[in-house]
């Protein structure tokens, strides 16, 4: 095993990913940044120099646990948004052989882009009245989109403001030479959308999903949400003398009206790369037709001499709800009635140094007093939910299964659709439903199941920017005191500045 070293200056700066230009955070003037490479067993040492002036900078390495293809991203306020992230690709050690051949390698990160700075969508998010989000004025393959500038609001008299012949806003071009096949690593970091992606007329072989080898699935469509990653095959196998298209296209949302696809080209060598396909792109999937996409979830099973099998009981069950909420007049996400937010000060140093009043310390409920009875269908009409930074805290080295269930928002007939992502673990995914999970009387098939194996305090959260910063997460701890001594170049934050040792 060796040693990676990788040296990024993080920095604001005035880019046009989609031809319209805005301040985004670049890592080394780039985003998406740099593709951390890496071999299973190496250390990587990434020294990061915070150069946002007035912001605080947190990198989460998201999932990384064994060879595959993982994220890296912004994990503070919503800076994700404004462009902070991109790929890491673990390597397999040597002599060791994955279940599949290919020749070549590819990532391609997708992402959502939005023409409002995060503050300002912060801002309307903590507002009353609450101003939403709204769809993504564009969506990004590898980086690079394209806004029809005609469409601005208010058009500038800088001519740089919007142009579409900036070649920062060309199509990304993957280069593929005919009966080769291709590895595509496709990572999604949008902010809202979930993505359907497609390869114009070829299928794409799914052979990995978040860092796990799956039973090879063929599918036209691939649909990803936000913060998952996945590979796929593809046999560059088509009439040889054209290029064809790359799209990503919204779905789970109506963004016909406001987010055209996003279009990438996948160029034939030798034609020219730049040679626009003769074919119209073909259209996504419709935006509201939920089988597909439960049916690729359901498809999606770990590969034959690849499986860990789950623990065979849990100790601890926790059945999370999730609903919307107003609280003191705010329109916030709660789980269990409680909406997250953070403390000043990280819990893992809280709990380490025993700062019990930095925290809320009554835990959170592990199921709604009135969870039996409770009527998904209706719209929520509470006024106990509060908002609150209390951990869950579970015994180390237990399995703990978690139900995640869904409910109306404020709106009738709409539950929306939430990547949950859980730090710092793997879990087994052990059923899904519609409706409203029967805790009497299915008590052997909960969804989600892990081990609390890993020391520390770990964020489970919904992916979505937006949703997490309006409260849609939970907090567990496990096995605190067995972390070993905290650096103190993290103190700092909140009352931690205390044992900042000179
Ligand atoms: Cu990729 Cu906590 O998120
Ligand atoms: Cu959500």
């Amino acid at each position: 095993a060796g040693v990676r070293c990788y040296k990024w200056d993080v920095k604001y700066e005035f880019k046009s990913p989609d031809c319209y230009k805005k301040l985004a955070i670049t890592i080394n003037r780039k985003t998406s940044g740099p593709t951390i490479l890496a071999r299973q067993g190496d250390t990587v040492i990434v020294e990061v120099t915070n150069g946002l002036v007035t912001e605080n900078l947190v990198i989460h390495w998201h999932r990384i646990r064994q060879p595959g293809t993982y994220l890296y991203h912004a994990h503070y306020g919503m800076q994700r948004e404004a462009g902070l992230y991109g790929s890491i690709r673990v390597l397999l050690p040597d002599g060791v052989a994955e279940p599949f051949t290919y020749d070549y390698d590819r990532s391609i990160i997708l992402n959502d882009w939005y023409h409002a700075s995060t503050y300002e969508q912060a801002a309307g998010l903590s507002s009353i009245p609450f101003v939403w989000v709204e769809e993504p004025q564009s969506l990004l393959i590898q980086g690079k989109g394209k806004f029809d500038c005609s469409k601005l609001a208010t058009p500038s008299s800088d001519p740089t403001a919007c142009n579409t012949t900036n070649p920062e806003c060309s199509p990304y071009v993957m280069t593929v030479v005919p009966g080769k096949t291709y590895r595509l690593r496709i990572s999604s970091v949008t902010a809202l959308s979930a993505l359907g992606f497609q390869t114009e007329g070829h299928n794409m072989t799914i052979v990995e999903a978040d860092g796990h080898y799956v039973e090879p699935i063929v599918v036209q469509n691939l649909f990803i949400y936000s913060g998952e990653t996945y590979s796929v095959l593809i046999k560059i196998d088509q009439e040889p003398s054209r290029n064809y298209w790359i799209t990503t296209n919204i779905v789970g949302r109506d963004a016909t009206a406001t987010t055209p696809p996003g279009l990438a080209i996948l160029n034939y060598y030798p034609n020219h790369p730049k040679r626009v396909p003769p074919t119209d792109p073909p259209a996504g999937p419709i935006w509201n037709d939920t089988a597909p996409r439960l049916a690729q979830s359901v498809a999606i099973k770990a590969r034959q001499g690849y499986v860990h099998t789950p623990p065979p009981k849990s100790d601890r069950v926790i059945v999370l709800l999730n609903t919307q909420n107003k609280i003191d007049g705010y329109t916030r996400w709660s789980v269990n009635n409680v909406s997250f937010t953070l403390p000043h000060t990280p819990y893992l140093t809280a709990l380490k140094e025993n700062l019990h009043h930095v925290f809320d310390q009554h835990p959170p409920p592990d199921r709604l007093h009135d969870f039996a009875t409770y009527d998904i269908y209706r719209v929520v009409n509470n006024t106990n939910a509060t908002s609150s930074n209390a951990i869950y805290r579970l015994k180390f080295n237990s399995t703990v299964d978690i139900i995640l269930q869904n409910a109306n928002t404020m709106t009738v007939n709409n539950s929306e659709t939430h990547p949950w992502h859980l730090h710092g673990h793997d879990f087994w995914v052990l059923g899904y439903g519609t409706g409203k999970f029967d805790a009497e009387n299915d008590p052997k098939n909960p969804p989600l199941r892990f081990v609390a194996d890993n020391p520390g305090v770990w964020a489970f959260h919904c992916h979505i920017e937006s949703h997490f910063y309006m409260g849609m997460g939970v907090v567990f701890e496990e096995g605190v005191e067995k972390v070993g001594k905290l650096p103190s170049e993290i103190m700092g934050c909140g009352e931690t500045k205390a044992f900042k040792r000179p």
